[in-house]
């Protein structure tokens, strides 16, 4: 009897024990095929490769950023909306990539924080290029609390982000706007911000977010204050293509072209009563493939602990009857323009010194030339009368 009870005890200890090791084996398995299944060449740091995140990578500046960033050997994340975006950009630099572990393409609303996190916990970042904004000056005065929620909220989450999964690079995309109306030209890095609309507001709090954390970390940034961009890739892979519903906020260079391929009737110039040569609103309008350069340039001098602030322009103002005649030269288009009023939100002249981008950072504006920055992005918007189609 008692032999045939211990028998029947040592069955069952046997049994569980079967069933452990079983269950342990199988959470092991488990365990290791998921590990598998989501390690990616961007999930993990790759000595000698530097892994970019590059948000707002499928809008216009962003998507020449990551073809210049792929050129350079970087391995690349977009993370973007689309709210503003083209996929039809993210597409073509898939297709100059497509080697594994080069290019990849997240959809994801940068306001979502969840969504966010899990960017950051599923990719192995090295470095993250913050383009993605709402950008347009009329359209912040019309919508504040839009822009201060995309702009200022969102860049908070991707810097708390950033911190809590210990990515210790940051290029930020910010803007002539933060310096307002100075009374003192060229614009130095030194002149006092006063944005006069919730566009330059928006990022000047967002610039004061990073600004204050960096205090506390030793996270390294970089705030590049960008003037007018133009442009776009000499090699007519990419180009300049907003949203149809976007004309009318539009950027001068796009509203020339429009007006150029005869979809809107002629240009519309608002404000000839500035206190400028010819009464016309004075920009500096810095070519967008130089403007990447910069951003290569600010990337690889960035050093952890450390703050670099630099304009990003040519230095040179150029008035917008200036532009029009260089956009009439470069589409070989007798535009038509129609003189208004001024437009709210608007300053008279705006140019910069970019001597300590220069002098710090060994970087210069190459395509100085009006007309030959126009003469190639007109090339890429003949060929591309839908844009990308999308
Ligand atoms: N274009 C200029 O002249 C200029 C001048 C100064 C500064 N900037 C700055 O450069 C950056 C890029 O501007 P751009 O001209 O390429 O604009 P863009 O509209 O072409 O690109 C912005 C991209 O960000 C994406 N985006 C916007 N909100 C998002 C969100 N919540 N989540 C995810 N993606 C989002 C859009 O879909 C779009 O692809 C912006 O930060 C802008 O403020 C631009």
């Amino acid at each position: 009897m008692d032999y045939i009870e211990s028998k029947r005890r040592n069955d069952f200890t046997r049994k569980i024990a079967l069933a452990a090791g079983a269950t342990a084996l199988f959470i092991f398995m488990l365990k290791w095929s998921s590990d598998i299944s989501v390690s990616t060449k961007f999930s993990t740091h790759e000595p000698g490769v530097t892994h970019v995140l590059v948000t707002g990578g499928a809008g216009y500046i962003g998507s020449h950023a990551v073809l210049r960033l792929l050129k350079d050997s970087y391995r690349v994340t977009i993370v973007d909306n689309l709210s503003r975006g083209n996929m039809g950009a993210v597409k073509i630099l898939q297709e100059l990539h497509p080697e594994p572990g080069r290019l990849q393409f997240i959809y994801a609303d940068l306001g979502d924080a969840a969504a966010v996190n899990k960017v950051f916990a599923e990719n192995a970042f090295d470095a993250v290029m913050h383009f993605a904004a709402v950008a347009y000056v009329g359209e912040s005065t019309a919508e504040p609390l839009r822009y201060y929620h995309n702009i200022t909220s969102n860049t908070l989450l991707i810097v708390k982000t950033m911190a809590a999964h210990n990515v210790k690079t940051l290029i930020y995309s910010s803007t002539c706007a933060t310096y307002g109306e100075p009374d003192k030209m060229p614009i130095t890095e030194d002149t006092p911000q006063v944005p006069i609309n919730p566009y330059g507001k928006a990022k000047k709090m967002a610039e004061d977010i990073i600004l204050d954390f960096s205090k506390t970390s030793d996270m390294a940034v970089m705030i590049l204050r960008y003037f007018n961009v133009i442009g776009s890739d000499p090699e007519g892979r990419l180009g300049e293509a907003p949203r149809p519903e976007l004309r009318d906020q539009g950027r001068i260079s796009g509203a020339c072209f429009d007006a150029a391929r005869g979809i809107i009737p002629g240009l519309k110039i608002r404000g000839t009563d500035y206190k400028t040569p010819d009464g016309t609103c004075v920009r500096d309008y810095i070519d967008v493939t130089d403007l990447i350069d910069a951003h290569v340039k600010a990337l690889a001098h960035a050093r952890p602990g450390k703050v670099g602030i630099y304009n990003v322009g040519t230095g040179r103002g150029s008035s917008v009857k200036e532009f029009v005649e260089a956009c009439k030269k470069a589409t070989g288009v007798n535009i038509k323009v129609e003189f208004l009023s001024r437009r709210p939100g608007d300053y008279a002249e705006v140019y910069s010194d970019p001597s300590k981008i220069k002098n710090e950072l060994n970087w210069t504006a190459k395509y100085t030339n009006l007309e030959e920055s126009l003469s190639i992005a007109w090339r890429w918007q003949k060929a591309h009368i839908n844009g990308y189609d999308n």
